[in-house]
């Protein structure tokens, strides 16, 4: 099966204009004189002839109206309403000029300096920057159209199956590709077969693939965490001579495509990658988007990118191999995008929650690629594939689960933490009158069913003011996104809303709610 993901970007630049002289040429059109002066930057000038209009305004009788008074911020002189204005410290020795210019003032400092021998000068510096006017200003604006193959197969490394020659050779069908394939350490000790599959898989289509090198990956988030990781990988792709046109192909879980992915995207502004997703997280949600990240100063994904990849491949073959633990893991990231995007999806788990929990293949493949499938949809066709706005729309219950990875040193993986997130978020939802009572009870039933355990003693620890250390996951969250805080919460099962505050009451409730049910 294949689905193709399309994305189309539109880049551009918008430079808002204002009715400030825009340079020397046009402050002196008005009549400003302004001194000439060789090697000084324009933005000097244009704050000296701002300056000089503005003490041509002030001569007239405005500089009377507001005398000397104590230095303090300009914000008092604007709040006044006044048009113009000074103030000066006690010494004399600093001014602040300020003149109101379409609807924002320019701030002029003059300072008082000493010269031996020479008596006092005095040095003017322009506290806001003039806007451009609008004949200096381009908008610049291009789109680019992202296109890649979603491929679900099985033994994707058996001779016959053709899914990865084809996607190398998507554009140059005639070429021989260089690949370095970097593999998860934890798949190769699970299947230790699996490097002399690639080569020998290589070599039987070696009219389409150059192995250039098999790169063992430890897995799990130690990848992502060791600050060696990276530069090691840009040193073998140094080494290996990758260049734009090769690929770097990454197997593994979610924390090793992570961090191959970034890797890539960085290693001469980004080569060609694809990602075979080796765990149902990775398969049904972090190994089908656009992002990349590692660990960074103790904090999750801090540093990373967006960056869509050239195909990806999901192996339905890797899950088998997977330790119940991280099977179950991958659940909760399905419950998370049907809680917030489909309520039928969400029903067909309820129903199926005792096949899901005995891991059954057909109910698991379908799990997957439904869920993979609300998160592709969701970067097509949400608006913000990049999250260049302030909301993270599939992060639902994700604020808290951040965190508790954090406290709990990774005792926690990412697929536990997200339930533990979700329950929280979704009673938060019921408390704060957004869902209907008793849909907290079916969302929590469902997760318990799967086999999650929705309780971590972290929750309970407190700062010294008493204060649970997983709220400081909201301002982790805030500080992410940048701007304001947006939280999704449930209007109802299916249905995801956006919130831009979060009562840490009402949050203490839902841990204490929590601790009674585990
Ligand atoms: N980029 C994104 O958009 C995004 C989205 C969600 C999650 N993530 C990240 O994904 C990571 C979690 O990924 P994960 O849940 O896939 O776990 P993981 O990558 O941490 O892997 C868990 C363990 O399973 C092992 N493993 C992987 N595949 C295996 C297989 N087939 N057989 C046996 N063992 C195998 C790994 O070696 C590791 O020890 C987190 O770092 C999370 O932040 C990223
Ligand atoms: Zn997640």
């Amino acid at each position: 099966m294949k689905l193709a993901c399309t994305l189309q970007v539109t880049a551009g630049v918008t430079v808002s204009s204002a009715a400030i002289p825009p340079s020397r040429a046009s402050a002196e059109s008005l009549g400003v004189k302004g001194p000439r002066c060789r090697g000084v930057n324009p933005t000097t000038i244009i704050a000296n002839t701002a300056f000089n209009a503005c003490l041509r305004l002030l001569s007239r009788d405005n500089f009377r109206r507001f005398g000397r008074i104590a230095a303090g911020p300009s914000e008092t002189a604007c709040q006044t309403g006044k048009h113009s204005g000074t103030l000066s410290n006690k010494m004399g020795s600093e001014r602040r000029f300020f003149k109101r210019a379409a609807d924002r003032f320019v701030t002029i400092r003059r300072r008082r300096l000493h010269h031996k021998n020479k008596g006092a000068a005095w040095e003017d510096a322009m506290l806001d920057t003039p806007s451009q006017s609008a004949e200096d200003v381009r908008l610049q604006s291009f789109s680019v159209t992202y296109e890649y193959p979603v491929v679900f197969t099985r033994d994707a490394f058996a001779l016959g199956n053709r899914c990865l020659v084809d996607a190398l050779s998507r554009r140059e069908p005639c070429k021989r590709h260089r690949c370095l394939i970097c593999v998860d350490e934890g798949v190769l000790a699970s299947l230790p077969d699996l490097a002399s599959q690639i080569e020998n898989y290589a070599a039987a289509h070696a009219g389409s693939i150059d192995l250039v090198g098999l790169v063992p990956v430890a897995g799990g988030e130690i990848c992502k965490n060791d600050p060696k990781t990276i530069p090691n990988l840009l040193e073998i792709l140094s080494q290996r001579a990758i260049d734009r046109h090769s690929f770097v192909i990454a197997v593994g879980g979610g924390a090793v495509l992570d961090a191959v992915g970034y890797a890539s995207t960085i290693f001469h502004r980004g080569v060609r990658h694809i990602r075979f997703p080796t765990t149902v997280l990775a398969q049904d949600d972090s190994g089908v988007g656009v992002k990349n990240a590692v660990n960074l100063f103790g904090l999750k994904n801090l540093i990373g990118t967006f960056a869509p990849p050239w195909a990806i491949i999901n192996d339905s073959a890797f899950v088998d191999m997977l330790p119940p633990r991280e099977k179950r893991a991958g659940m909760a990231e399905a419950v998370k995008v049907a809680l917030i995007r489909d309520g039928k999806f969400f029903e067909w788990l309820e129903a199926h929650s005792d096949a899901l929990a005995r891991f059954s293949r057909p109910h698991l493949d379908h799990l997957i690629r439904g869920s993979a499938e609300l998160h592709m949809r969701q970067i097509r066709l949400g608006g913000d594939p990049f999250e260049m706005g302030s909301a993270r729309p599939l992060d639902f219950g994700h604020w808290s689960a951040h965190k508790l990875e954090q406290l709990t040193k990774n005792q926690l993986n990412h697929g536990e933490a997200v339930a533990i997130g979700i329950a929280l978020d979704t009673r938060y939802s019921v408390l704060s009158g957004r869902l209907a009572a008793g849909e907290d009870e079916r969302v929590v039933g469902l997760l318990q069913r799967l086999g999650f355990d929705l309780w971590h003693d972290k929750l309970r620890q407190c700062d010294s003011r008493g204060v649970p250390l997983v709220l400081k996951g909201l301002a982790d969250f805030r500080e992410h996104l940048g701007g304001e805080l947006t939280v999704t919460l449930l209007a109802e099962i299916g249905r995801g809303v956006e919130v831009h505050e979060m009562d840490e009451r009402i949050v203490g409730n839902c841990i204490d709610w929590l601790e009674q049910r585990a």
